[in-house]
């Protein structure tokens, strides 16, 4: 009998994405609470401006999951990951890992040394994932308050952190202390602020 696994073995094809998967995109984030709905046409300039440094996962020509990111313009080392998503019937296998992987594997992001996301307090299930990721990696994270509720979003939103990954798996190694200057100096961190194990 197949399991979910074995369909993933036998059909998941990882690919960047089309401007034609933005309508079904638009379509996965909506049904998949708490992410922030986005207009079509967000979605679209994703799937094309962005596809370089995004990743879809299709089987059978659907898209079960997504992750929108895009390289900081004033910091092409960045990779910042705007969303993540995976339609329910398929969490908990591995997939947004893989997508993950995938994508900062990719020749596309190959000079990103850094990886960078948003975060509310409460998305468990997020935090758990860039965490293990983290982790996989052997790198160091770093997280500060982004956007503030009351500040930016007029008590509108949580509070969004900023979390901080580096660096990337397969980079030129640097010295810990070096990267730990450079993940506080990023962030604005003083030496005892915030600081993640
Ligand atoms: C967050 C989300 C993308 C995770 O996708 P997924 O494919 O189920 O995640 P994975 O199976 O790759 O799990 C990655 C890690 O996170 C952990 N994890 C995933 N979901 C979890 C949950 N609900 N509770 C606790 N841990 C969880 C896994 O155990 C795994 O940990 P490990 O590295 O120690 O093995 C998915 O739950 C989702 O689409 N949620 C709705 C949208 C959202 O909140 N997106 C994130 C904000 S950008």
């Amino acid at each position: 009998m197949n399991t979910r696994n074995d369909l993933f073995e036998d059909k998941l094809e990882l690919r960047h994405p089309r401007a034609t998967d933005g309508f079904h995109l638009n379509q996965l984030v909506a049904a998949s609470p708490p992410l922030d709905t986005n207009s079509v046409y967000c979605n679209l300039l994703q799937c094309q401006h962005f596809a370089d440094t995004s990743v879809a996962a299709v089987i059978d020509g659907k898209i079960i999951g997504f992750i929108s990111g895009y390289l900081v313009p004033n910091d092409p080392e960045t990779l910042f990951i705007w969303q993540v998503v995976v339609d329910a019937k398929f969490r908990g296998h591995g997939l947004a890992k893989r997508m993950l992987n995938w994508l900062v594997a990719q020749s596309t992001t190959e000079n990103a040394r850094h990886l960078i996301t948003t975060i509310t307090p409460d998305n468990g299930a997020s935090w758990k994932l860039f965490e293990g990721l983290a982790r996989d990696w052997q790198a160091l994270m770093a997280k500060d308050v982004f956007f503030e509720r009351e500040r930016h979003f007029a008590n509108q939103h949580d509070d969004e952190y900023l979390l901080r990954v580096s660096p990337l798996p397969n980079r030129p190694q640097e010295s810990l202390a070096h990267s730990y200057s450079d993940l506080r100096n990023s962030l604005g961190l003083s030496p005892s602020r915030r600081w993640l194990d």
